[in-house]
């Protein structure tokens, strides 16, 4: 590699570790290397929708009015999967859920010791449906790894949900809005077709480096980095779901909320 690529390699290497922002800022296409970094993917046009959506607190996700331009159609239901119309719906086991209400009542998102949701809702009823077990925090198929359960309203797990707006804080300036890739870095929802989850995840650790026609193409290694690193199991059930069509561009509708292991989780990993 000649001497400005190298360093580009490295400004790229140093500018995704500092964050989203900062690498928007330097990738701004000022010489001839432009072709080489990251800025077509940042140019596209969902890109500004998403990026603030995707930084919005949690509390309340699916009750903003806005959408990115490619949001799915379909009208956004209420946010809260604890609310007391959601939990009607569901199957007999709600008649035995606690009332929310009650402050005494266990918080919304507990799971009962074999996983079931303490106040069953559309995903956790679809997740049962579907076989997943939930363990650690999160949905799980049979061999542990992490899945996504997205309800044909674009209700989804806490994970998929936090995964859609880590991706588009962290990911997409590469990989393009919706993991459907740019002309600097392949289109995600694509590759986990075929790639596993242990592969996803010794790639998005140690990066990788190639050279086509004597232009570099960096993916940085995350393994260092707690911001990618604490929720890369989100970030992954985000590109699974939109690989497999689940989820389509654009916003999910409204999420199920945390769980206390899964926000446990994250703050002892950040620590
Ligand atoms: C600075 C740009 C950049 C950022 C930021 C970036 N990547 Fe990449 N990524 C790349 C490039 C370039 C490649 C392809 C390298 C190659 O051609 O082998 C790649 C490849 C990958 C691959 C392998 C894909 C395949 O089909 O083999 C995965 C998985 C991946 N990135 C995940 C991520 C995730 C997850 C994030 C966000 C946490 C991320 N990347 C952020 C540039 C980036």
């Amino acid at each position: 590699m000649n001497k400005f690529s190298k360093r580009l390699a490295v400004a790229l290497m140093a500018c995704a570790a500092a964050g989203t922002a900062a690498c928007q800022e330097q990738s701004k296409p000022e010489d001839k290397a432009a072709a080489s970094t990251p800025a077509p993917a940042a140019e596209t046009k969902s890109e500004a929708a998403a990026t603030p959506a995707a930084e919005a607190p949690a509390a309340a996700p699916a009750a903003e009015p806005e959408k990115t331009a490619e949001a799915p159609a379909a009208p956004a239901p209420e946010a809260a999967p604890a609310q007391p119309q959601q939990v009607a719906q569901a199957e007999p086991a709600a008649a035995a859920a606690p009332n929310p209400d009650d402050p005494n009542a266990p918080e919304a998102g507990s799971r009962k010791p074999d996983g079931d949701a303490v106040y069953p809702n559309p995903v956790s009823e679809l997740a049962k449906s579907e076989g997943l077990k939930f363990e650690d925090g999160r949905y799980r198929t049979k061999d542990g790894d992490p899945a996504p359960v997205v309800t044909k309203d674009y209700m989804v797990d806490w994970g998929t949900w936090n995964g859609f707006r880590r991706y588009h804080d962290a990911c997409h300036v590469c990989h393009g809005p919706n993991a459907l890739g740019s002309t600097f870095a392949p289109a995600l929802a694509e590759s986990l077709k075929t790639m596993d989850y242990n592969e996803f995840l010794a790639t998005v650790s140690s990066g990788r480096v190639a050279n086509r026609g004597g232009t570099e193409y960096v993916m940085p290694a995350f393994g260092e980095d707690k911001n990618i690193m604490c929720y890369i199991d989100d970030i992954y059930t985000y590109i699974k779901a939109r690989s497999t069509g689940a989820m389509p561009a654009g916003r999910p509708n409204g999420r199920e909320d945390i769980s206390p292991e899964a926000k446990k989780g994250a703050d002892d990993c950040m620590g």
